[in-house]
């Protein structure tokens, strides 16, 4: 079962090719569309809501050809725009209701939706206040709220967390996923940001200069590695016992590091050490060594990749473009030196 799926679909503009023979299936849940400036998220939103013609190939969503059933699918289809269109002298309920109206819904259902909705997105207090006193965060809250309002079985929203701090940033990110588990809504959601999704996506798409890099579930994506992170107590004897383990492991020949090896964006915390366990004797070693010492063992698991390690990586020996950048902004070269322009 698949809501959206494309085939060899093109978007040339006379000087870019925003997206080149894309081919993908979404399955229904939250789906996470990943990559850089200008790597053709944003068209291919607008293509499949059909609000731009593609250059070449097909597309359908919901079953509907998007070519054919534009206005049917953006019944059916929430959209939340990636900029700021928000009118600053109304407020969020005036504001949700027009477009519920737009929508086709009754009076009466587009007031009651409204209330629901903002409820759910967190804007209740703030209702009745004109939109252009509302920090971003709050914008953001109403641009998913109209995109909800006629409950749809779909949404589409183009990075959803621009502009917001990262409390907010997870606060919407928890609302995303509260919008699937809650009313059973699909999603589908941009960022230039990889390591945003791994908590909120079941399955994430990876494009670049229009190509499709990669398309798997985000499990496959942060698959165990054979490096275990260890982390232990201090004592009185070894007031700094991550080091003294480490120095120990480190005599009795394992290969350990305080780093997640090789993965510059990882945030290494300086409690833990990695330790790389090529087999279960290693778990042996680690488990009497910390005991040998006296400290005492708080963890000791299996670490699992970062998505955003995957890339810089797998795919580089893959021969594939190098890196998705993992922050926004980042220039972006590819293997053969060239750099996709930012938009
Ligand atoms: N109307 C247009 N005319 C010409 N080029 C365009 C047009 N719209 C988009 N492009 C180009 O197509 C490419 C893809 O743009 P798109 O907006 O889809 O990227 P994006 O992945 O959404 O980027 P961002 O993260 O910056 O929002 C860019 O190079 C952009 O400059
Ligand atoms: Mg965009």
């Amino acid at each position: 079962m698949t809501v959206i799926v494309t085939e060899s679909l093109s978007k040339r503009y006379p000087r870019v090719t925003a997206l080149d023979r894309l081919s993908v299936d979404i399955a229904p849940g939250v789906t996470g569309l990943v990559g850089a400036n200008g790597a053709g998220k944003s068209t291919l939103i607008k293509i499949l809501l059909g609000l731009a013609p593609a250059t070449e190939g097909t597309a359908h969503v919901l079953g509907l050809d998007v070519t054919k059933d534009g206005s049917t699918i953006r019944e059916r289809v929430g959209y939340m725009p990636e900029h700021d269109c928000l009118p600053p002298d109304v407020s969020a309920t005036e504001f949700v209701v027009h477009m519920a109206r737009m929508s086709g819904l009754p009076p009466t259902a587009a007031r009651e939706r409204t209330a629901d909705t903002l409820r759910h997105v967190g804007l209740y207090e703030e209702r009745y206040r004109p939109i252009g006193g509302y920090s971003t965060g709050m914008k953001q809250r109403v641009k998913l709220a109209q995109a909800l309002v006629h409950d749809p079985q779909l949404v589409f929203l183009d990075e959803p967390t621009n502009g917001l701090d990262p409390v907010g940033r997870d606060e919407m990110l928890g609302l995303i996923r509260r919008v699937h588990t809650d009313f059973g809504i699909s999603v589908l959601v941009t960022s230039h940001l990889l390591g945003e999704l791994e908590r909120t996506c079941d399955h994430v798409v990876v494009i670049d200069g229009g190509k499709l890099l990669r398309s798997s579930a985000t499990d496959e994506f942060t698959q165990v590695t054979t490096s275990l992170a260890v982390e232990v107590t201090d004592t009185d004897t070894h007031p700094d016992g991550t080091e003294a383990l480490r120095a120990a492991l480190v005599s009795a020949g394992a290969a350990v590091s305080t780093d997640a090896a090789g993965a510059a964006s990882v945030v290494s915390s300086g409690h833990l050490l990695y330790v790389e366990a090529p087999g279960e004797e290693t778990y042996d070693l680690v488990r009497d060594t910390v005991a040998g010492l006296g400290l005492g063992l708080i963890r000791m698991e299996q670490r699992r990749h970062r998505i955003a390690e995957v890339f810089s990586t797998a795919d580089a020996a893959a021969g594939t473009p190098a890196t998705v950048p993992a922050t926004a902004g980042a220039p972006h070269a590819t293997q053969d030196g060239g750099a996709h322009d930012a938009a």
